[in-house]
């Protein structure tokens, strides 16, 4: 164990190697992590559950996944080892054989799931190597045992027939439809290859293949559950062809070992498409046979000797290379471990994932948000820019002329999902935000000009699509236009919070909050889009100013002053910022409603928009909006979202009153937007209450009550039971939230105070007074910069000095330097 980790009964961090090491497979709940960083992906659990999909988890699924499965992560990455008749899985499920000893290690792109049982022992290491489109699984033997042993181990994948939604519901064309061929080690999963896919499945192994499974009722049988397949408890493969129904990929591997014996071999499960590799010939060599010539050269590249470890390497050192742009080594053990590793590595999740699959979201509903996808890019953005740049220009290409946007597009086709289509009135808003990140990171000012167009306009050629520059100018200016009777912005369907549906009026069960009611003519306005709107706006002015464009600057400034006054004017309850006005005109979020008086949102977002700012005319505001969070919305594990909880459903808000009290929206814990109010905090210079926040919601600090928390301590999950539950401090919805990207920000930006800007690299950290310093590393358009921070005379906030490789800097931005190390020296005080 690390020297950092608490530990807790199901497992421990080990910082050294970037693993969480889990010791018992009976997790509280599946604790996931993803293989896969580029177009190729697998969602693996502790138990070698999940499954494995292309681009789009629904439209290019490889590998199945059952729905509302029990338990809830079943089907997977399976090995079944018949050691003499005894059955066993390494990674526990779906036999549960007792084993001798277990260990599934996380890391960062990979999980390794060892055990050993009666003297054998089988450890799985599986990845996706960089810039493959496939899966490999690196498996070891060992009889540690004092005599010769003969095993079986079986392997078992599921196929899904590619369009996950068909799959599981369209089984009258589904179970006549499934294809396969056999050719050695190598099973090709062909269903649909013979009309419309250029595409098949490949899962392979390199070791002594001794038989083969195809079809799902012979290797598991039809009335047996996944526990009790037939074949590895027969103990013989009984080489099925699937026809139909449902194929799997199966192999029997016989390993014949002396004591003290091991031996190594690797599975192969890859996704070969015609369209990409325009391979030799034509889709089949025969009637009926499919073109295996990619399939074989994966086989035998991947037979060679060296060739998975290489892989693992280049794996390694993609990891060392994404990482590396930011490290920090500072007096707290749990901002350490999470902005050096799970945090940065959660953030990539979530920009290859957005809200579309994980053990909570399905990979069939939802695909990119447009939000979502802007907001995760903030974490991202320091690790790869350009593909950072290319995901914005992807995502500016899915909003409408008029400003609003497709709320979410499928990653396959990068279409607009128009079942959800838009009209959520902030969306757009957060495309600024996203572009300014991008440009402050990298420097790329050109992405300004680059061609995107509108999703409801058709072009002649790429040089007519408007730029990228326009479609934020579009933003803006949709902000300033659609405004309701208070001046504040419209919040059509829903704002930030899809739950807040004031334009809804819900009576029917079957239709969704978020698209239930029409917008046209509505007049429910939102503070928290106001918030964000000045944040915007002071992001475009500033934009606008490093271009050297002061008349733009100015006409953008000029918005932004109107609505700052309009907030301050129609916003303040006294004691904190109101959230918003219904339908009616009739308020949300203050002291005069019975439920729901103070929300979370709109005080981070004034907060961090300038409203209430010291010094300026509502100077107080900010400090005392957060204050009331403090005493009405803080918990130790975390703001609840609002106080108090809603206790009945009331159609004129939506869906935020139709959960219980103290879940999601309904006053839960909401770890995103607790975040906004971290950055509050540092803005207004209080480092104490900034960590102490940032470790309410932390998982790392999560292992010392891991039993009530239940979800994965090294990522965030979505939300946290508030205090009005029964299940106070449960998390749930781990991996796919917002809070990755902006608790980087926090964390890297706010506390550790390391901000990209244009002209340079901010240095303003917001510390608790009793730290001494800390140290960060920070690679910035190709130059190291090794900064030391000192707080010689116990200060949360404030520069004193600064020195770039001994030479005094005035200000506290770092210019641009050469690439190479640089020494940075600052003092607080
Ligand atoms: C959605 C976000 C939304 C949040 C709050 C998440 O599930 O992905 O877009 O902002 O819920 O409602």
């Amino acid at each position: 164990m690390s020297q950092n980790s608490v530990g807790n009964p199901y497992g421990h961090f080990d910082d050294q190697n970037r693993e969480y090491v889990v010791t018992r497979p009976d997790t509280p709940l599946p604790w996931l992590n993803y293989l896969g960083q580029d177009e190729f992906f697998g969602l693996c659990t502790n138990t070698a559950g999940g499954y494995t999909f292309w681009k789009d988890a629904k439209l290019r699924r490889l590998t199945r996944y059952r729905y509302n499965n029990v338990p809830y992560d079943l089907g997977g990455r399976y090995l079944y080892v018949n050691d003499g008749g005894s059955v066993w899985n390494p990674g526990w499920k779906p036999v549960k054989a007792k084993t001798d000893a277990y260990e599934c290690r996380h890391g960062l792109g990979y999980s390794v799931i060892s055990s050993t049982k009666d003297g054998l022992s089988v450890s799985q290491t599986m990845f996706v190597p960089p810039g493959e489109n496939l899966e490999l699984w690196k498996v070891t033997v060992k009889n540690s045992s004092s005599k010769a042993k003969s095993v079986k181990v079986f392997s078992y994948q599921e196929f899904c027939f590619f369009e996950a939604l068909n799959d599981m519901t369209n089984y009258q064309r589904t179970w006549s439809i499934g294809e396969v061929e056999v050719e050695g080690g190598a099973i090709y999963h062909k269903t649909e290859y013979r009309e419309r896919r250029n595409h098949y499945t490949l899962f392979g192994c390199t070791g002594p293949v001794t038989g083969f499974d195809t079809s799902r009722d012979a290797f598991v049988g039809i009335h047996e559950g996944l526990h009790e397949a037939k074949v590895p408890f027969a103990g013989k493969a009984s080489n099925s062809k699937a026809f139909g129904w449902n194929p799997i990929g199966s192999h029997e591997v016989t390993l014949n070992l002396k004591p003290g014996e091991e031996t190594t071999y690797t599975y192969i499960l890859a996704y070969v498409d015609h369209d990409l590799v325009r391979f030799r010939g034509e889709k089949f060599t025969a009637p009926f046979v499919i073109n295996k010539a990619v399939g074989m050269d994966v086989m035998k590249k991947y037979s060679a000797p060296g060739a998975v470890d290489a892989a693992f390497d280049r794996l390694k050192a993609y990891w060392d290379q994404n990482l590396g742009n930011f490290q920090v080594a500072s007096p707290d053990p749990h901002a350490n471990r999470m902005a050096n590793i799970w945090n940065q590595y959660q953030c990539m999740a979530t920009f290859n994932m957005s809200r579309s699959a994980s053990m909570y979201e399905t990979g069939i509903g939802r695909g990119m948000g447009f939000r979502d996808s802007n907001q995760d890019l903030l974490g991202f953005v320091h690790m790869i820019p350009g593909r950072a740049r290319e995901r914005i220009l992807d995502i500016a290409a899915t909003q409408l002329s008029d400003g609003t946007c497709y709320h979410q597009y499928q990653p396959l086709t990068k279409k607009g999902n128009a079942d959800v289509g838009g009209d959520f009135y902030d969306d757009h808003l957060w495309l600024v935000l996203s572009t300014v990140s991008y440009i402050k990171e990298s420097g790329d000012r050109s992405i300004l000009d680059a061609p995107c167009g509108f999703a409801d306009k058709t072009y002649a050629s790429n040089k007519d699509k408007e730029t990228l520059l326009h479609h934020l100018e579009t933003s803006i200016a949709y902000t300033m236009t659609k405004r309701g009777p208070h001046g504040l912005p419209l919040i059509g369907h829903a704002d930030w919070n899809d739950c807040l549906n004031l334009n809804c009026f819900s009576t029917e069960p079957n239709e969704s909050f978020q698209t239930a009611g029409d917008v046209k003519d509505s007049k429910a306005e939102s503070v928290m889009i106001a918030g964000l709107f000045l944040y915007a706006a002071r992001q475009m002015t500033e934009l606008y100013k490093a271009l050297g464009r002061s008349a733009d600057a100015a006409r953008i400034d000029a918005h932004r002053k109107t609505m700052l006054g309009i907030l301050e004017s129609v916003a303040w309850d006294g004691e904190w910022y109101t959230r918003a006005y219904d339908a009616e005109g009739k308020v949300i979020g203050s002291k005069t409603n019975e439920e729901g008086k103070i929300f979370i949102e709109s005080q981070g977002w004034a907060v961090l928009g300038g409203a209430g700012a010291d010094g300026g005319p509502f100077g107080g505001r900010a400090r005392q909006a957060l204050e009331s969070v403090h005493k009405h919305l803080y918990t130790k594990n975390g703001v609840v979202l609002q106080q108090p909880a809603y206790s009945t459903y009331n159609k004129a808000y939506g869906e935020v009153t139709s959960y219980p009290p103290g879940v999601k929206e309904n006053a839960g814990i909401f770890s995103h937007n607790n975040t906004w109010i971290h950055l509050g905090w540092c803005l207004l210079g209080e480092g104490d209450r900034a960590l102490e926040y940032y470790h309410s919601i932390c998982p790392s600090t999560k292992e010392a009550q891991i039993d009530t928390y239940r979800s994965e301590p090294y990522v965030y999950a979505q939300m946290t039971a508030g205090k009005d539950a029964p299940c106070f401090g449960e998390a749930k919805n781990s991996w796919l939230t917002g809070t990755a990207a902006w608790t980087f920000v926090v964390v890297s930006q706010g506390i550790f105070g390391i901000q990209p800007d244009f002209a340079g690299l901010r240095v303003d950290p917001c510390i608790p007074k009793g730290w001494k310093g800390f140290e960060v590393t920070r690679k910035f358009r190709g130059a190291t910069y090794h900064i030391t921070v000192t707080n010689p005379n116990g200060v949360s906030k404030g520069v004193k000095s600064v020195t770039v490789d001994g030479k005094a800097v005035a200000g506290n931005i770092l210019p641009v330097l050469a690439s190479g190390d640089h020494a940075v020296a600052v003092v607080l005080g």
